[in-house]
């Protein structure tokens, strides 16, 4: 078997190395990124930039970002040599109706599904930082012909703990989906119950300790806000196809809360965000609220100082932050007690010390 993976970034590179345990000498990786595949060559991976390379590949598992409409996954499908009764998965996440454009555009190339290729749809679920690989999670599968899900179904089993398959492929697109735009309504709900607490002077850890003790209810914890690549975007993919009050809420209060920090600190202070990275324990920057909202403290008049445990003084400062540290704060103690000092913590937005 030739197994190629698409897209080596946080998912596809998890899981062609993942795969490269079970299918020893069987596995190559594509992707555009010219430095990322050399450096992946360095390290000795078997990657390539070149789709012609790529010749007689039986099992294409697509993972490169979605691109806005799921341009990424065309571009790959346009460049990818198919070969007549191979499988081809698309694990990424797509807007709803991408796949049904997908088919077309592969029947325009005069395959036909569930005979001479086999095409699935098998979204990635993989929770970093408590899944110890991207293959722990049961998965959804959906796809167009019977014979489609037989192909999908025979490589899936005994490579996921649970294979939830779908009739209807629509459901699997729109599963994926869901799945994160009900994190993000979560979140923006424990964020305007949070804001509610602070401001009637309850506490709100105390409220979810409460809440919580009934085993199907949990009110999330708050953070500087919905961040990360997949929520806000999941978000728009949904939006773009279904008209929903509670949804564009969702989106206004989440920027209604960081705008809401901002306003309560005003405007002249000196302010020390803790924590930028855009999730507690996972170091980066991308997509990070914490990010907007230093900015938007710094465009509103104040002096923002940053301090995050998972980077050094240096990352932040490299990454065009003040960084906080022992010498700057003896350097400038006597001018920081002449100015107003705000903390802000991550968890606690709004009781700002
Ligand atoms: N990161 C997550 O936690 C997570 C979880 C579930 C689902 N997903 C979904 O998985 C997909 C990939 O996410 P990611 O976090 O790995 O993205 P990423 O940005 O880390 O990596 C994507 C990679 O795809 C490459 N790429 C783009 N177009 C390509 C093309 N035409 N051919 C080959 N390579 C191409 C990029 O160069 C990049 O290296 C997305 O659809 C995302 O929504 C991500």
């Amino acid at each position: 078997m030739k197994i190629c993976v698409v897209g080596l970034g946080n998912i596809g590179f998890n899981l062609f190395t993942y795969l490269g345990q079970k299918f020893s000498g069987e596995v190559i990786g594509v992707d555009v990124n010219e430095s990322r595949v050399n450096e992946l060559r360095r390290e000795g991976h078997r990657v390539t930039s070149d789709y012609r390379a790529l010749t007689g590949i039986n099992v294409w598992l697509m993972a490169p970002s979605t691109g806005n409409q799921g341009q990424n996954i065309f571009s790959a499908l346009e460049h990818m040599i198919i070969c007549p009764g191979s499988l081809i998965s698309i694990e990424s996440t797509l807007p709803p109706g991408t796949m049904l454009r997908i088919r077309e555009f592969l029947e325009k190339r005069g395959f036909k599904l569930g005979t001479d290729l086999f095409l699935i749809h098998v979204p990635h679920r993989v929770m970093f930082g408590v899944d110890k690989t991207v293959c722990d999670t049961p998965r959804v599968m959906g796809a167009f012909t019977k014979a489609c899900l037989e192909m999908g179904r025979q490589f899936y089993t005994p490579l996921v703990p649970l294979l939830v398959e779908v009739s209807d492929v629509r459901v699997a697109e729109l599963s994926k989906v869901v799945e994160n735009v009900k994190r993000y309504v979560d979140v923006a709900f424990a964020q305007e119950i949070y804001g509610y607490c602070v401001a009637q002077g309850m506490n709100y850890d105390d409220l979810r300790m409460a809440v919580n003790s009934k085993n199907n209810v949990e009110l999330l914890g708050t953070d500087w806000g919905i961040g990360g690549e997949c929520l806000p975007k999941d978000m728009s993919f949904l939006r773009m196809v279904c008209y929903s009050a509670l949804l564009e809420g969702a989106e206004q209060a989440d920027q209604d809360y960081r705008d809401r920090i901002v306003k309560q600190v005003g405007a002249g202070k000196a302010v020390l965000v803790r924590g930028v990275s855009y999730k507690t324990g996972v170091k980066d920057l991308n997509h990070s609220r914490g990010v907007d909202l230093v900015r938007a403290l710094e465009a509103a008049g104040n002096t923002v100082w940053v301090e995050d445990p998972l980077f050094s003084s240096d990352e932040l400062s490299e990454a065009g932050f003040n960084s906080i540290n022992v010498e700057v704060n003896q350097e400038n103690e006597k001018e920081n007690q002449l100015v107003d000092r705000v903390i802000l913590d991550r968890q606690k937005a709004f009781d700002i010390k």
